[in-house]
């Protein structure tokens, strides 16, 4: 039998998952965890890169745990954590920042830059350092892939060159993973502003549909989505982002190719194909949500209590042979 392939990801419990976190990871992870041993994380450490509400944060590792479950990720199959109660990830970024992270490196992260803007001098060094923990998490598996949106790819390539340099000086310690990037629906775009990526923490609630979104709201928000100039639908990113990014949120969550919309709507307006996108959007939250609310916290934290105990027989495994590998311990 063909070994499986490991594979790592994890989402950082800062603020609501919106249908871009679904779209560009947790669908991916669905379908991986059959053909693959996976592992997923809520990463809380790197949450608190920028300032959280405790009462908040603790509610959120919950609800995303109850997420990945209502997505369909199987915990029987794969395994679901909370970052901060497995002890190595922290102990590894460590050695990693004083072993393979350089400086010149991070600066260059585009996410990094666009959340110190141009006042350096007051961003902690925890939110500099925040690709070394995400390097530390990914190395600690011997993860050969790594399900993420577009955005993360960068903090994928960087976990490379940081395991490579650590592996010429210590010998072949890490696994060197790779990126998994979806060809549609790796980077969902604002409903506001299609320049702009869909995220969580956007100040305009209009810009971005939360998993947990009242489906009425949600479908709202889908009519008041801004469009590009032109009447008829038509696929085209480069010209008309607007329109081909909620194509693309239609295909993604009502299951249909993007060319057999096109078809569908060909001599339809912007006002069809949006009552019919808001249904689609409406539906699928609506079954998510369902599914979502049979969970119960206690099962939640069932699931992370035995999700710990085996990220921690494998990491501890892992630091074992890093620690003898740097002569500490
Ligand atoms: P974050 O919310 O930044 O912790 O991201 C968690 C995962 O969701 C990462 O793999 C991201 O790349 C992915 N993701 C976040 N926002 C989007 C988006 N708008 N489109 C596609 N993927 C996204
Ligand atoms: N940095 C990722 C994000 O912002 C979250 C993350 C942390 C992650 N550690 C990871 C993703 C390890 C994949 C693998 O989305």
């Amino acid at each position: 039998m063909k070994e499986q392939k490991t594979i790592f990801s994890g989402i950082k419990p800062s603020g609501d998952l919106t249908i871009g976190n679904y779209i560009g990871a947790i669908s991916q992870w669905v379908e991986m965890q059959e053909r693959s041993n996976c592992i997923f994380s809520i990463v809380d450490y790197h949450a608190i890169t920028v300032k959280q509400n405790p009462d908040d944060l603790r509610r959120r590792v919950l609800d995303i745990t109850k997420i990945y479950l209502a997505a369909g990720i199987n915990p029987k199959r794969s395994i679901i954590f909370q970052q901060s109660t497995v002890p190595a990830h922290t102990e590894l970024a460590w050695i990693l920042n004083c072993s393979g992270a350089y400086m010149a490196d991070l600066k260059k992260m585009t996410q990094y830059k666009d959340k110190a803007g141009d006042k350096e001098e007051a961003i902690s060094v925890g939110l500099f350092g925040y690709p070394v923990l995400m390097a530390a998490d990914i190395l600690l598996y011997d993860t050969q892939a790594v399900p993420v949106g577009d955005d993360q790819k960068q903090h994928v390539e960087l976990t490379r060159d940081i395991a490579k340099r650590f592996n010429n000086e210590y010998g072949p310690i890490f696994t060197i993973p790779e990126a998994v990037v979806k060809k549609e629906g790796a980077r969902v775009m604002s409903l506001l502003e299609p320049s702009k990526k869909m995220a969580k923490s956007d100040g305009s609630a209009n810009a971005f549909i939360a998993l947990l979104d009242d489906p009425e709201l949600a479908k709202k928000k889908i009519m008041k989505a801004v469009t590009d100039s032109g009447t008829d639908i038509d696929y085209d990113p480069e010209n008309r982002p607007a329109l081909a990014n909620l194509l693309t949120i239609y295909a993604q969550l009502g299951n249909r190719q993007i060319p057999r919309l096109v078809r569908d709507y060909a001599g339809k307006g912007y006002g069809d194909f949006k009552k019919d996108l808001g249904e689609v959007v409406g539906k699928f939250l609506t079954e998510f949500q369902t599914k979502f609310n049979e969970i119960s916290d206690d099962d939640a934290q069932a699931v992370l209590e035995e999700g710990r105990k085996q990220a921690q027989e494998i990491t501890e495994k892992k630091m074992t042979q890093i620690r003898q590998a740097i002569g500490v311990r």
